[in-house]
């Protein structure tokens, strides 16, 4: 199946590693461009160098989504040394898990502002380009959480969020052949996952019951970003893919 990313560009913020440097390799493989960008800036690089040294094209950006400026520089990275912004996948994110009582402002501002505000900027930013083009493709990352987890208010709320981000957005920019689509993924194996302390805990739990028996891998989440990503998933928008192995 010809996906049709050859010469694309694709931008994937928070790609220094676990899920989005996974989606990057396999938009590369593909024959796209991609922009590697982290608030980690050597993650970044390193796996952008990786990207190249298996023959693909990528660039490294460092980047803070929450900072107007510095998405303002990544668009402007991306226009030079590709030409423009076809893909943009929303993907920064992290947890600061608590329950209420013992959430701060600073712990909720953080998660929401990554999620949300990252994503809103980043996307404003990078739409003019794809509006030009007549066609481009956004996907944001959201979580199963967006259905409501105990100890993570922020998260919950955020990942609840974006998904009306991802349907306001689909309506204001369809008509310029651009599809905006959620990824839902449930627990996926990446390093920020492997350092909970009771990550042994988890992978038992996942076994015991998800339909699919085992955490998802990096992969499993790439695989349907791409779809979205690609000129196979043209008529679909403003759309929640969930990849939770049947865990809802
Ligand atoms: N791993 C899971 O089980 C899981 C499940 C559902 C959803 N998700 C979502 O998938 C996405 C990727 O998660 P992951 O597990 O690969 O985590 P990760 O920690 O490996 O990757 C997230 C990256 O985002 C970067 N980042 C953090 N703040 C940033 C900022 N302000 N600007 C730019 N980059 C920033 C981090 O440096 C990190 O490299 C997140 O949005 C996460 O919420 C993960």
């Amino acid at each position: 199946v010809d996906l049709g990313l050859a010469g694309k560009t694709a931008i994937i913020t928070g790609s220094g590693g676990g899920i989005g440097a996974g989606i990057a390799r396999l938009i590369a493989s593909e024959g796209g461009n991609v922009v590697v960008t982290d608030i980690a800036g050597d993650k970044a690089t390193e796996v952008a160098q990786s990207i190249s040294d298996q023959g693909g094209r990528a660039i490294a950006v460092a980047v803070d989504v929450t900072d107007a400026q510095s998405v303002a520089d990544l668009v402007a990275a991306a226009q030079e040394a590709f030409g423009g912004t076809d893909i943009l996948v929303n993907n920064a994110g992290f947890t600061r898990d608590m329950r209420i009582a013992k959430m701060s402002e600073g712990d909720w501002d953080a998660v929401v502002d990554v999620i949300l505000k990252g994503a809103f900027l980043c996307t404003k930013a990078a739409l003019p380009s794809m509006v030009e083009r007549k066609w481009g493709r956004v996907v944001n990352i959201s979580s199963r959480a967006h259905l409501g987890n105990p100890g993570q208010a922020n998260y919950s709320a955020a990942k609840a969020g974006i998904i009306g981000f991802t349907k306001a957005m689909a309506l204001e920019n369809g008509r310029y052949n651009i599809t905006v689509n959620a990824v839902a993924p449930g627990i996926v194996e990446t390093d920020a996952v492997r350092n909970l302390p009771h990550f042994d805990k988890i992978r038992e739990n996942a076994e015991r019951t998800i339909a699919i028996a085992r955490m998802g891998r990096v992969e499993d989440v790439a695989d349907a970003v791409v779809f979205l990503a690609s000129e196979r998933a043209a008529y679909i928008t403003g759309d929640v893919l969930h990849v939770s192995g049947g865990r809802y």
